[in-house]
């Protein structure tokens, strides 16, 4: 990794963390995932040759980043969607910065909205860090726009066990899905498109 890079991510970090202690507003937290997750989701990104990513929310883009850095190495690119315009913002000057932003394609828009309109086995790899009470009712659509063998990831499978347990269920009840949930960051749920 770029040492600029480097320094941007370490920068990002240290903000998420003094802004989410010092702010109590959800809407303005940050909520970045971990820089152990964050590398995990590059090892993850670079071993499966995922060149077609969808990131389900950016905030200031800390996560996205680290897509991109694994995108650069493929050839791939990372899609990522944000309902905040504040957020959007604040993403689009970090990917300026970063000088990664040919691997980005930002949008804002409401991530279930963006779902009904994209075609089916769009992506290989689906990253699902949003507001967990959509994460049922978004099922059917981010099922359809894996592709067969693709891979969802999804933050907050222990830090927040309680929302995550009925899509958990859901999914590992699914005979089209192997999934497991590993101990990085704040738990990482992962799912299988292996047919069936
Ligand atoms: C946990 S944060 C994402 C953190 C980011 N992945 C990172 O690690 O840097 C969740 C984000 O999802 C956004 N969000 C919530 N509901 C959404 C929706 N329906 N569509 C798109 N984005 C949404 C929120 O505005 C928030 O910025």
């Amino acid at each position: 990794m770029v040492e600029s890079l480097r320094e941007l991510l370490t920068e990002l970090e240290q903000f998420g963390q003094e802004n989410d202690a010092a702010i109590s507003d959800r809407l303005r937290r940050m909520l970045n995932i971990t820089r152990d997750t964050g590398e995990f989701l590059s090892v993850l990104t670079q071993a499966t040759n995922a060149k077609r990513v969808l990131e389900i929310g950016t905030s200031n883009g800390y996560s996205t980043l680290w897509f991109a850095q694994a995108a650069q190495k493929i050839a791939g690119h990372v899609t990522t969607v944000e309902l905040s315009e504040h957020k959007f913002d604040m993403a689009a000057k970090n990917f300026e910065r970063s000088g990664l932003s040919d691997y980005i394609t930002p949008l804002q828009c409401d991530a279930g909205e963006l779902l009904e309109s994209v075609d089916d086995s769009s992506f290989d790899l689906l990253f699902l860090d949003s507001n967990r009470s959509e994460y049922l009712q978004w099922w059917p659509n981010i099922k359809r726009v894996l592709r067969e063998g693709g891979l969802l990831v999804v933050d907050n499978a222990t830090s927040h066990a309680d929302e995550m347990a009925a899509f958990i269920e859901l999914v590992s009840a699914d005979s089209g899905f192997t999934t497991c949930t590993v101990p990085v960051g704040k738990g990482e749920f992962l799912a299988t498109r292996c047919g069936g």
